[in-house]
């Protein structure tokens, strides 16, 4: 196949197309987290080495990529990668835990401490996620996009203050108030870092990339707009010049209208607000990606049907309608139900 044959066959892909809102055959689908510990080939391959050294290997990363998107018959793949290695070369030391998740060993406690973080001088430094990129694309089927992604300056600036997961955000709020120019100084070394990263990514395969703010959910509207806004709003500016960014935002509706105002071609949404709902929000000028309750994947087959079609009515046949889960996939879930659920939405999605 030659490069403008894939390029077509990528741009007239289901995926493709829901993201610019045409009208298509069916409702795309994939699932956040579809490479993942719940998939014994997964596990297969995660047995031999660590987190880590899988991310950084990129035939592994090639490998487990690729075998979920076949496995699932989903309409996109996702960059096996995580959110926190390109912090490493800016200075971060970070270790995945084994049952804790990752940890960062010298986190930026105060302001003071924030000339530590460096922005990313060149992405050579995180070269094995563009080697990956390369073979996934030349691996994957012509009518399936590839997936970058990265973390929206908030959630990385939120881990390298905490360290890891955090409940209350005690130190990243304490700095944001009581400092607002060390904040601007972090949050503009994280926003130059990730423009470049994600537009490497781009450049060496990827079709459109997700921005996750995984952790924005637990500030205000007014703090949103005042301390992370402006700064995810110069990521997706700058990247949605090269591609598609679907901007995906968990844990506050009421974030809803300035998550609109940050950008992005699709916003990905999660369970706590209704569909039709957020899209009457965001007006018909996005698309929008989710939002299925992840723990639906626990409930018996019938009712994960029902709560399938319940999704797919929820957009009242609106063009741009991506399924997935409204959060990751959880390690204990039963892989046959998250193929199941990727079997009702092409045929209940259908139009
Ligand atoms: O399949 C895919 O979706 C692609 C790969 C991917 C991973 N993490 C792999 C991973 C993606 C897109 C992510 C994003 C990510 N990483 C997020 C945002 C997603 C969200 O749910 O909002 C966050 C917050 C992280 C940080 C992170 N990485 C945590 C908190 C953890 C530990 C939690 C856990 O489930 O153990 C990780 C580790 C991680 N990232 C795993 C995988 C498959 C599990 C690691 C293992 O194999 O042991």
């Amino acid at each position: 196949m030659t490069p403008s044959d894939l390029n077509s066959s990528l741009h007239n892909s289901l995926f493709m197309k829901t993201v610019r809102r045409e009208s298509t055959e069916t409702t795309p689908v994939w699932i956040m987290r579809q490479a993942g510990r719940y998939l014994p080939e997964y596990m297969a391959v995660r047995n031999k080495v660590t987190f880590i050294e899988l991310c950084k290997t990129p035939e592994l990363a090639c490998e487990v990529t690729v075998t979920a998107q076949e496995i699932l018959g989903v309409d996109a793949a996702i960059l096996f990668a995580d959110l926190l290695p390109m912090l490493e070369p800016m200075g971060m030391d970070l270790e995945y835990v084994k049952g804790e998740g990752p940890v960062i060993h010298n986190p930026l406690r105060q302001a003071a401490d924030i000339d530590r973080l460096k922005a990313l001088e060149s992405v050579e430094a995180v070269g094995y996620v563009f080697d990956a990129v390369k073979m996934i694309r030349n691996e994957l089927p012509a009518d399936i996009p590839l997936l970058g992604f990265a973390g929206a300056p908030f959630t990385l600036a939120s881990y390298c203050i905490e360290s890891g997961g955090s409940k209350n955000y005690v130190t990243t709020k304490k700095i944001m108030y009581n400092d607002e120019g060390a904040w601007t100084a972090l949050m503009n070394s994280l926003v130059d870092s990730v423009i470049m990263y994600l537009k490497a990514q781009i450049a060496t395969g990827c079709q459109a990339v997700q921005l996750f703010d995984s952790w924005a959910g637990c500030l205000s509207a007014a703090d949103y707009r005042r301390y992370v806004l402006p700064h995810t709003k110069r990521v997706i500016d700058a990247v949605s010049q090269d591609a598609p960014v679907i901007n995906f935002l968990t844990g506050n509706p009421a974030l809803l209208p300035a998550q609109k105002e940050a950008g992005g071609q699709v916003m990905g949404v999660d369970w706590r607000i209704g569909l039709n709902d957020a899209w009457d929000i965001f007006g018909p000028e996005v698309g929008v990606q989710g939002n299925l309750d992840p723990v639906s994947l626990y409930a018996d087959l019938p009712v994960l049907k029902q709560r399938t079609i319940d999704v797919l009515n929820s957009v009242s046949g609106r063009n741009g309608h991506i399924f997935n889960l409204g959060h990751g996939v959880m390690p204990d879930m039963n892989p046959d139900h998250v193929k199941a659920l990727v079997e009702y939405v092409h045929e209940l999605g259908a139009r």
